[in-house]
């Protein structure tokens, strides 16, 4: 979809984002920066200004793909969790969540949420399920979290443990709109035994002046404000669960794999917690 006249693929349907190529959206920056071709000139420019700013924007990017793909195979293979509300998706790619899961145990159930018309229009392939499990998708905002869980619940079975997942998505809602009740909404409707796993810009893993940078891109070219939060307020996102271990570190640092030491730091915590 490198075209830049292609149709809006949701065809204006109401609650899904207004599909504007003409501003940046944070999905289609990170599809670039990660080597994506889901992306329009918009998204394209801003994904390198952002690298201007922070010149370590494309490991951080990588290393938070890959921290997704240790938590859901740490959840399947090791917390024993078969059903995942992964919310803010992004572009389909290489090691989706229902993949990585379903690998493992291919009766999982996944449920998609993501508010970007290009990730609604390839949702078939995060439908692709293995047939003993299923995946659904919900074209919706994260702070709609009314239609989110009533959605979800239609393939969830909200009894049963859930892994709620919100990789790097958070640093999309302002403070305004209470990301922390959005969180605890979330958690308020699945069981004891479920876990929450997230990654988040760390304004404390930033130097003042690339913070800024990244943060005033955000209110000038892209369709998201980008909040990035100290580690004490990604720890509060976690207050009702116990940490997993090594609790919040960088992404890259969390349950690194063996002999993929790399002396670049991401600027993103990530944890992963188990609800008590
Ligand atoms: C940086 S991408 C991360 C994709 C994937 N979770 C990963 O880490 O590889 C962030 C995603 O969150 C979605 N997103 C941002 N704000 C959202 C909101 N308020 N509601 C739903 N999705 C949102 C974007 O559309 C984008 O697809």
């Amino acid at each position: 979809m490198t075209s830049d006249e292609t149709a809006a693929p949701n065809g204006g349907k109401p609650g899904a984002l207004p599909f504007d190529t003409k501003v940046a959206h944070v999905a289609r920056m990170y599809d670039y920066i990660l080597g994506g071709k889901d992306n329009y000139a918009a998204d394209r420019a801003a994904a390198e200004a952002w690298v201007k700013i922070d010149p370590g924007a494309a490991f951080s990017a990588r290393s938070n793909r890959k921290f997704l793909g240790r938590m859901v195979r740490y959840l399947a293979a090791e917390a024993g969790i078969r059903q995942f509300l992964d919310i803010g998706t992004g572009i389909p790619t290489a090691g989706n969540t229902h993949e990585i899961a379903q690998a493992i145990a291919p009766e999982s159930r996944v449920v998609y949420v993501d508010y970007d018309p290009v990730v609604l229009a390839h949702a078939r392939v995060l439908l692709t399920s293995s047939e003993a499990g299923a995946t659904d998708y919900i074209d919706a905002d994260l702070r709609d979290t009314d239609t989110i869980l009533e959605r979800a619940g239609e393939l969830l079975d909200f009894s049963r443990p859930v892994a709620v997942s919100l990789v790097a998505i958070l640093h999309a809602i302002p403070d305004a709109d209470h990301p922390h009740a959005i969180v605890g909404k979330l958690l308020d409707a699945v069981p004891s035994g479920s876990y929450l796993a997230l990654s988040h810009l760390g304004s404390d893993l930033l130097d003042e002046e690339t913070r800024e940078g990244i943060e005033g891109l955000g209110r000038q070219a892209m369709q998201q404000q980008m909040t990035t939060r100290p580690r004490e307020q990604v720890a509060r996102f976690f207050e009702d669960t116990d940490l997993v271990e090594p609790g919040i570190v960088r992404v890259e640092e969390w349950h690194p794999e063996p002999g993929t030491g790399d002396p670049n730091k991401s600027c993103l915590w990530g944890a992963v917690g188990r609800k008590r």
